[in-house]
């Protein structure tokens, strides 16, 4: 893990990225190789419109039929057209989708117009993998067979939805009296254990800072700011929303990203009544460059995502961010001196001015772990960020 000691904090970074940046170029090759064989697989299905399903599944006969059908090139139907430089149109899928054969038939294999497996564990699984984004399907979700409307705004930002908004297949589970429980019933490890619980933690989260600690306040935030400024923004891997639910007190739209680790999120941020993003922190933020006034994230964003991927990642957050945007690392945690020598430097190095940054020590599993926070407000420059 850690490279020569006489190395600097920076040096150590830098002679990591280097490392990195190689396999990234020998990854980016075989892509380039792949992409190279697969288009000219593929180029004799998509010069003809009457190609079947059928035929192109003999090209490739290990993936479903139903995937090809999605993916393979599509002749636009008044041909050339010069906004997309082509005559053919390829629908979007992961690049590892084809890594898992397995998965990704059993996903794929239901009956067009028909109802959808409810397969939502294997989707997600898929998904997290690196099958991102999921291929579309012609079939309706799996869902329950009476819905329940949602409570009207704004009762719906503080109340526990009813249980028929949610097909609870995927989770231990089985209803939201039993998630809002878990904290106390259930052992063991779950993601935003306590979340669900409206009336609990969630209640005073960035409601007020703790003095000078790692738990800024929604309001002391906005304050580094001119008045109504931050107006729009993100959070990445934000539980159940309570950031954009607090927000949407203050008049500011929140999106939020969450994956439905062992608990219907999204649904329950739906019900809410904000919005609910579900894709991964691997995607690229779905957002155009230098739109966004806040990216917020609590947690997640930490040391156990590969390090190339976190810089990737980090710059994704300083693209969409506009000019003056603000980035709340929150609560981003590591180990002893991965702090010092990886992830400092590597977020310094990202171009944010620096707001606040405030590190402390991450005790809830014992010190002996020797477990590190960082809380920083960074600032994409107002001048010359590019
Ligand atoms: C598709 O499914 C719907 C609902 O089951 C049905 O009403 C419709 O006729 C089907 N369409 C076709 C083309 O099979
Ligand atoms: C939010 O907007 C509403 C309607 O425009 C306004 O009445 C209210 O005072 C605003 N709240 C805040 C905290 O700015």
């Amino acid at each position: 893990m850690k490279q020569k000691s006489t190395d600097s904090p920076h040096d150590k970074f830098k002679s990591s990225s280097s490392n990195n940046l190689f396999f990234l170029l020998l990854l980016l090759l075989t892509n380039l190789i792949t992409l190279f064989i697969s288009s000219s697989l593929f180029s004799c299905s998509y010069k003809s419109l009457s190609t079947t399903v059928e035929e192109t599944a003999t090209i490739a006969s290990d993936l479903p039929p139903e995937f090809l059908a999605f993916t393979s090139g599509q002749a636009l139907p008044f041909g050339f057209n010069t906004n997309f430089d082509s005559d053919t149109i390829y629908p979007p899928a992961g690049k590892a989708c084809t890594l898992f054969p397995d998965e990704l038939r059993r996903y794929m294999s239901y009956k067009v117009n028909g109802s959808c497996p409810d397969d939502e564990l294997l989707a997600q699984k898929l998904l997290l993998k690196g099958c991102e984004p999921l291929p579309r399907r012609r079939c309706r979700p799996a869902s329950q067979p009476e819905y329940t409307e949602p409570y009207p705004l704004p009762i719906s930002l503080w109340t526990t939805p009813s249980d028929s908004s949610v097909v609870w297949t995927a989770y231990t589970c089985k209803n939201y009296n039993c998630l809002v429980n878990r904290k106390r019933n259930e052992k063991g490890f779950s993601d935003c254990k306590d979340c669900f619980d409206l009336q609990a933690n969630e209640k005073s989260r960035w409601a007020r800072s703790k003095g000078g600690g790692l738990d800024f306040s929604i309001d002391e935030v906005l304050a580094t700011k001119p008045r109504g400024s931050i107006r729009i923004g993100l959070d990445v891997g934000g539980g159940v929303a309570t950031f954009a639910v607090r927000m949407r007190e203050r008049n500011i739209t929140i999106v939020t990203t969450s994956m439905n680790l062992n608990g219907p999120f999204n649904n329950f941020i739906a019900s809410r009544g904000v919005v609910p993003l579900y894709i991964s922190i691997s995607q690229r933020l779905p957002f155009y460059d230098n739109t966004l006034d806040i990216v917020h994230s609590m947690h997640v964003l930490s040391n156990w995502i590969p390090t190339t991927l976190l810089h990737f990642a980090f710059f994704d957050v300083y693209r969409v961010l506009r000019p003056g945007g603000l980035f709340w690392l929150d609560h981003f945690f590591c180990v002893g001196e991965q702090l010092e020598e990886i992830y400092g430097p590597l977020i310094k190095s990202i171009g944010f001015n620096k707001l606040k940054w405030v590190v402390g020590r991450k005790l809830d599993r014992g010190p002996e772990l020797r477990e590190m926070y960082l809380s920083a407000l960074l600032e994409k420059p107002l001048k010359n960020s590019w």
